[in-house]
């Protein structure tokens, strides 16, 4: 009797286990962290999973043409099982398409070291959907492009309508950028999903290099410190650089608006010493060959400096704005106060010698940038134009 119990019980668990649904793609894929010679495709599974990426050059072949090479999720030569999927693609040319599928095998059985059981392999279909296509950016380039989106705060139906792939993509667009508030909190990863990452694939994301600059609400709510897990950058950290034709491009993180120890913040933010860390890194950036040979320097950060406003914008004036000052910045994009504003070059408001652009909250604006000129279009949510700026290029 115990031998046939012992039998049915291993017929019983592989047949149960073969029951299990594969592991299938819960939202996603986005591209971040891009460069001239990687990206990170980063996408969800509805259950724990491995997962992989294939890639093949946009060179005429059918993607079954050959064996296409295979990136993994590692962590220090470690594959984690889970449901959020971050893969780093590498060793790739500037300024070239490539088309990519993402895999994954959902994980039917976890018994620690003594064994792990997978499904069988499931993934984006290349025979119901072309394979996902994203072009590395070239700092070749002379000019470049790209749409800016903020303040969108949880406003996905306008984010869809305004980026949508009609108008944002690789023929017209070499990234997007979120510049901050994009949510009103972080509550969780469905609110995060729901209101930003859903709408972003819907419109552009799975094509298109998508940047991300941290607002001050982005520091808030229960799953607000995993932020950098859904928008992982070239540093590891929510403030880093990266180029783009001839603009060197430096994203910064302000953190939050009022003192630390404001009764609003919950004694959760730390952000007085955290931006003297982001400043010290700044220091080094503008120090750096790569930034000093660039033609055109751009910054982004979501709050403006602003010395006699809020303690956050005043600390970004104490801290940022002396080492930006010397270091010849073409135009600082912004956000944070919902409406349309220009501090033009040495406003006493800013005191910063470069301007300062505000985009409006709900709003695309689309960035041409050459040698000579910076030129900036701001659509409003029903995609009508309604601020052009120029400025110079130093
Ligand atoms: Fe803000």
């Amino acid at each position: 009797m115990k031998r046939f119990l012992l039998l049915i019980a291993t017929i019983a668990l592989p047949v149960a286990l073969m029951a299990q649904k594969a592991a299938r793609i819960a939202q996603g894929p986005y591209v971040q962290a891009c460069s001239e010679t990687e990206f990170t495709v980063v996408w969800l599974t509805d259950v724990d999973a491995i997962s992989w990426v294939e890639v093949a050059p946009d060179d005429g072949t059918h993607f079954y043409n050959v064996e296409r090479p295979k990136y993994y999720q590692t962590i220090f030569g470690r594959r984690p099982i889970g449901r959020l999927h971050s893969v780093r693609v590498t060793g790739l040319e500037p300024g070239t398409k490539y088309r990519y599928r993402i895999f994954q095998k959902a994980v039917l059985l976890n018994e620690g070291r003594v064994r792990v059981l997978f499904s069988d392999p499931y993934g984006s279909d290349i025979l119901s959907h072309k394979p996902f296509c994203v072009k590395t950016l070239d700092a070749g380039k002379s000019t470049t492009r790209f749409a800016v989106g903020n303040d969108f705060h949880e406003h996905g139906d306008v984010l869809r309508k305004l980026f949508d792939r009609e108008t944002v993509n690789a023929d017209n667009y070499d990234f997007v950028l979120f510049n901050g508030d994009m949510v009103t909190s972080i509550d969780s990863e469905d609110y995060l999903m729901e209101h930003v990452i859903t709408p972003s694939v819907e419109a552009f994301a799975p094509d298109m290099p998508l940047f991300v600059a941290r607002g001050n609400h982005e520091n808030r709510g229960q799953w607000g410190t995993h932020y950098m897990e859904y928008f992982p950058s070239s540093t590891g950290t929510p403030y880093y650089t990266f180029r783009s034709g001839p603009a060197f491009c430096i994203v910064l993180d302000g953190g939050e608006d009022k003192p630390d120890s404001d009764i609003r913040n919950l004694e959760l933010m730390v952000h007085d010493p955290y931006r003297e860390q982001v400043a010290e890194w700044l220091k080094e950036v503008v120090a750096s060959e790569e930034f000093r040979s660039a033609p055109v320097k751009i910054v982004f950060l979501h709050m403006p400096p602003s010395p006699k406003g809020w303690h956050g914008g005043a600390e970004i004036d104490r801290l940022y704005t002396p080492i930006l000052n010397e270091a010849g910045i073409d135009v600082m994009f912004s956000a944070h106060i919902h409406r349309y504003k220009l501090w033009k070059a040495g406003d006493k408001a800013t005191g910063c010698n470069f301007p300062i652009l505000c985009n409006p909250n709900q709003t695309r604006m689309d960035v041409d940038v050459d040698t000579k000129t910076i030129t900036c279009n701001i659509y409003d949510k029903e995609g009508k134009l309604v601020h052009t700026d120029k400025f110079p290029v130093h």
